[in-house]
């Protein structure tokens, strides 16, 4: 495949635009020249109790400071629904479609609203103030979606955790930013099995002491133990709620969530957004990446544990008065044409995926897709890992029949929202490439020494000015905030991928470039999966990498030494497969383990991950200098019993 391959912009599509191609011109060059009056006018687009006159006073040096709209104030909640009503108060905020395909739901602004005024009203009565963080561990139901607006509408902090995260990762979560309520299902559903919410829950809180109350959706009807005076059912304490609830006013930098993620290094960090900046991020990126018009449906399949279902499901849509379908369940199930039968069912416009799922379902070939019509289909995304030119190529040519734009967006969780993305009516594709940053995003890559590289040539993905969107912290370690993105290239915004820019100036992302690794578009740091397995009490030493994986991308390959006196027998390596699914979660398997009598160190001591990570991809003809290390023979003997 040549990089040159250019799928133009399709005249129908840039018809009726909201950003052509003149206009990106016009827009990047506008927000570069003074973005002052470019975000000052971009602000508007939300809610303000009192709008901004302060609009940018960021900092990428010293002690790192991020303020955007700083004397504004707003609720999130109003703008996401109050300011809706009079004009869209009977239109549908929410299709829900269950996990079993006779199960949905439609929840209009109206309903939405009612709904997050009166859970709204339910924590206020728990004690719940501005500033309390409140952890939300919930399936894919719409309460999640009220459960995020309720704590906006008070001035709460909500934590997401996944619901397929493990008790030990929900209470390291909970504990790590204090949080003094949890919101949970009794159980969840996902791919026609259950998951208990509930249960898991528990066993977590045994080492929360932070946590008070524990409010519980009634999802599947499972009886659950409920503790007395801490366990509330959610039917119970929000039915007879009034169905207004007084939005508490926020300064725009006061915090919105947190939301844990991965990195190279020690437990996972929370990263922290605030309120003002990351809507008008995520109301700027929604409408423009998506193109989205007034009453088109909208689905991002995402769950809401990740930053994906955050912006994308929940707070992008929403503020700008959409249609958004939040889904309870998986691509495969009961059959592999689900996605399909359901755009089909609701008439989806705008369809947003991970390659991951792409590339599962190319390999029951065309038939699930083609036996759908898919007419309803406009524009499709990709989000979450690279995507390969021939997922890409499928994901065109089968599901959107030639005539539906691909954007392939760039961005993290650190990033509030896409940074690097086609518009649909302004920039040409070409596949496997996220092409252009979007208007006010100043992308730029620098070698190992920070010099800065220009023209076509690859490098460290680095950020050279804020944008509204940017994370403003670590909570409750700014320090870890300006190590980690801060300091490796000083003055930048170091986003731990590589990227490559070629002759077009179009960029293509090449992967991360430190010890996070991307699972079927899960970010996992692999010391957190190394501790897991140090934990083991066979296990005496562990070095984990990713390694190539045809579906998911990367898969986790695990280098286990044992205990002196522990046999390296298959049933030990299942135990251990089982024991890290349950220390952090099922995303967390080990896909490999093999077993290393000693691992590759420098004489000081340090694990040569490089030469890990060749023997892990098969490399190892191109192993590099080996020597430095201490015993350059343990490599031999990796290679030789390499597994896989
Ligand atoms: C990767 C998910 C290539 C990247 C929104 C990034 C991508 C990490 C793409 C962030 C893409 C995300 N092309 N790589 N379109 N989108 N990534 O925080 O390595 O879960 O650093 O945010 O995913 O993962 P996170």
């Amino acid at each position: 495949m040549s990089d040159d391959q250019l799928i133009a912009v399709k005249p129908a599509i840039a018809a009726t635009a909201h950003v052509t191609v003149e206009q990106h011109a016009a827009m990047t060059q506008a927000a570069a020249a003074d973005p002052e009056a470019f975000w000052g006018k971009e602000a508007g687009r939300v809610a303000w109790i009192k709008p901004p006159t302060r609009i940018k006073n960021t900092s990428f040096t010293g002690d790192v400071s991020i303020r955007w709209f700083e004397d504004g104030e707003l609720n999130a909640s109003v703008s996401c629904l109050d300011r809706h009503l009079a004009t869209r108060g009977d239109q549908v905020a929410i299709i829900w479609e269950g996990d079993n395909p006779a199960s949905d739901a439609k929840v209009t602004y109206k309903d939405l609203h009612a709904r997050v005024c009166r859970l709204a009203n339910a924590l206020r009565e728990l004690g719940v103030k501005k500033g309390d963080r409140v952890c939300i561990y919930l399936p894919m139901i719409v309460e999640a979606a009220v459960a995020m607006l309720a704590c906006a509408r008070v001035g709460a902090i909500h934590s997401i955790v996944f619901g397929g995260f493990s008790p030990d990762s929900l209470a390291s979560r909970i504990q790590d930013s204090e949080c003094s309520v949890l919101i949970t299902a009794d159980e969840g559903r996902r791919g026609g099995r259950t998951v208990a919410l509930k249960t898991n829950a528990d066993e977590a809180l045994r080492t929360c002491p932070s946590i008070r109350a524990v409010v519980v959706v009634k999802n599947t009807g499972a009886a659950v133990p409920m503790q007395a005076g801490r366990d509330h059912w959610y039917d119970e304490i929000t039915t007879g709620q009034p169905a207004q609830c007084a939005p508490e006013p926020m300064n725009a930098e006061d915090p919105l969530f947190i939301l844990y993620t991965s990195g190279s290094t020690g437990k996972p960090k929370g990263v922290l957004h605030t309120t003002g900046g990351y809507l008008v991020w995520a109301s700027y990126t929604h409408e423009l990446v998506f193109d989205y018009k007034p009453g088109e449906i909208y689905w991002c399949t995402a769950d809401i544990g990740w930053v994906t279902g955050h912006t994308y499901i929940v707070y992008g849509p929403l503020a700008n008065g959409a249609t958004t379908l939040m889904f309870e369940g998986v691509p495969n199930y009961p059959s592999v044409s689900r996605f399909w039968e359901v755009v089909d069912k609701h008439q989806v416009n705008i369809f947003y995926t991970a390659p991951t799922a792409i590339r599962a379902l190319m390999r029951d070939g065309e038939g699930p897709v083609t036996k759908t019509s898919r007419k309803s289909l406009r524009i499709l995304g990709s989000v979450g890992e690279p995507i390969n030119p021939e997922a890409w190529l499928w994901y065109y040519r089968v599901v959107g029949e030639e005539r539906c734009p691909i954007v392939d967006t760039w961005w993290q969780t650190e990033t509030g929202g896409i940074l690097i993305s086609p518009l649909p009516g302004a920039v040409a594709q070409k596949p496997g490439s996220a092409t252009l940053p979007l208007p006010g995003v100043m992308p730029a890559l620098v070698d190992a020494e920070g010099n800065r590289l220009e023209g076509a040539t690859e490098g460290n993905l680095v950020i050279l000015d804020s944008w509204p969107g940017q994370a403003r912290t670590v909570y409750g370690d700014h320090e870890r905030f300006i190590q980690t993105y801060f300091s490796t290239f000083p003055g930048t915004y170091f986003t731990g991928d590589g990227a490559r820019r070629d002759a077009d100036g179009y960029w293509w992302i090449t992967g991360r470039v430190d010890d996070v690794i991307n699972v079927s578009g899960h970010r996992m740091g692999t010391a957190e999966i190394e501790s897991a397995l140090v934990a083991h009490p066979k296990v005496a030493e562990a070095a984990v990498v990713g390694m190539p994986h045809d579906l998911k991308g990367q898969g986790i390959y695990c280098y286990v030494t044992l205990k002196t006196g522990e046999e390296p027998t298959e049933a030990l390596r299942k135990e251990l497969v089982a024991w890290v699914r349950k220390e952090i979660g099922p995303i967390a398997a080990p896909d490999a383990i093999q077993w290393a009598p000693g691992l590759p160190k420098t004489r000081s001591g340090k694990i040569m991950r490089r030469i890990l990570r060749k023997i892990a991809a098969n490399e190892t003809e191109a192993l590099g200098d080996t020597s430095t290390l201490a015993d350059p023979g343990v490599v031999q003997e990796l290679v030789a019993n390499r597994v896989g």
